[in-house]
């Protein structure tokens, strides 16, 4: 159990509006330090505007955001990241025509505003080592597979060293062993760099092995939360992937 008793991130009741729709419902969400955390849910279910509030890039209509004991409820994105909360996006973002090293490169920033070149040069390299990317450090982005490309996504958040890192389905389009690769990646920087992870991915066998809990989220709101044994045998949480109403 890696739960050491500290939260670093604490939503209560976190909510998101557009017009008729509510996106994000009511939300009491807790991120213990050290865990992989799973949020999942059917397409549509609220959990990328989850990330977009958690992160800054939308106010919540209601609710309030605590990160690292502070509340940040409509807090800037560059406020909440320099705390040390960064996140990656669902479609990855990165400069296709840089090289794989300026983009990484360009992920220490915010977090070494003080340091110079030689030390942030180290930190590219050490990051693209974890990555397995040192071999396209020197290569175009945007010309490179695309699993590739997911990890350089990756890479650019985790070169800040965050102390919490929130991964937009980071394993979509990945083959089997680039799933299994990307999640020992996963384990290694939380164990050897001390970074709890929030996790949104579709890819249930990966969800269900990295994970040390999940929240399920449906139509916006808390459908279950537990651990990966919890959850699969959840009955609400089955109906919902079914598409099945279950009335309990
Ligand atoms: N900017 C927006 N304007 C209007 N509606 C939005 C906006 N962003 C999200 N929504 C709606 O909010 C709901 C939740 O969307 P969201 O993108 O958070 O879901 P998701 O769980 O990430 O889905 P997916 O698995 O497809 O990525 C959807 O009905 C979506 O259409
Ligand atoms: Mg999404």
């Amino acid at each position: 159990m890696r739960y050491n008793g500290s939260t670093l991130l604490r939503t209560t009741g976190l909510t998101r509006r557009y017009g008729g729709l509510v996106a994000v419902s009511n939300l009491n969400l807790d991120i213990r330090k050290g865990e992989i955390l799973g949020l999942i849910g059917p397409n549509g279910a609220g959990k990328s505007t989850t990330f977009n509030l958690i992160s800054g890039f939308v106010k919540p209509t209601a609710g309030t955001l605590e990160v690292f004991g502070r509340d940040c409820t409509g807090w800037k994105p560059t406020k909440i990241s320099r705390m040390g909360l960064v996140r990656t996006f669902q479609h990855s973002s990165y400069m296709r025509s840089m090289k794989v090293r300026d983009n990484v490169l360009l992920g220490t920033m915010h977090s070494m505003a003080s340091a110079g070149p030689t030390e942030r040069a180290h930190r590219v390299a050490e990051t693209a080592e974890i990555l397995g990317l040192t071999p396209y450090l020197d290569e175009q982005a945007g010309t490179l597979p695309h699993g590739i490309q997911r990890l350089v996504s990756i890479a650019i958040a985790f070169a800040a060293r965050p102390t919490l890192l929130c991964l937009d389905e980071p394993l979509t389009g990945l083959n089997q062993t680039e799933v299994g690769a990307t999640l020992d990646v996963f384990r290694q920087i939380r164990d050897e760099f001390d970074c709890t992870i929030l996790l949104v991915e579709h890819n249930m066998k990966a969800v269900m092995s990295v994970c040390d809990r999940i929240v399920v989220l449906h139509h916006g709101q808390q459908l279950a939360t537990g651990t990966p044994a919890e959850i699969r045998k959840d009955e609400n949480v089955i109906a919902a992937y079914l598409g099945k109403r279950h009335d309990k």
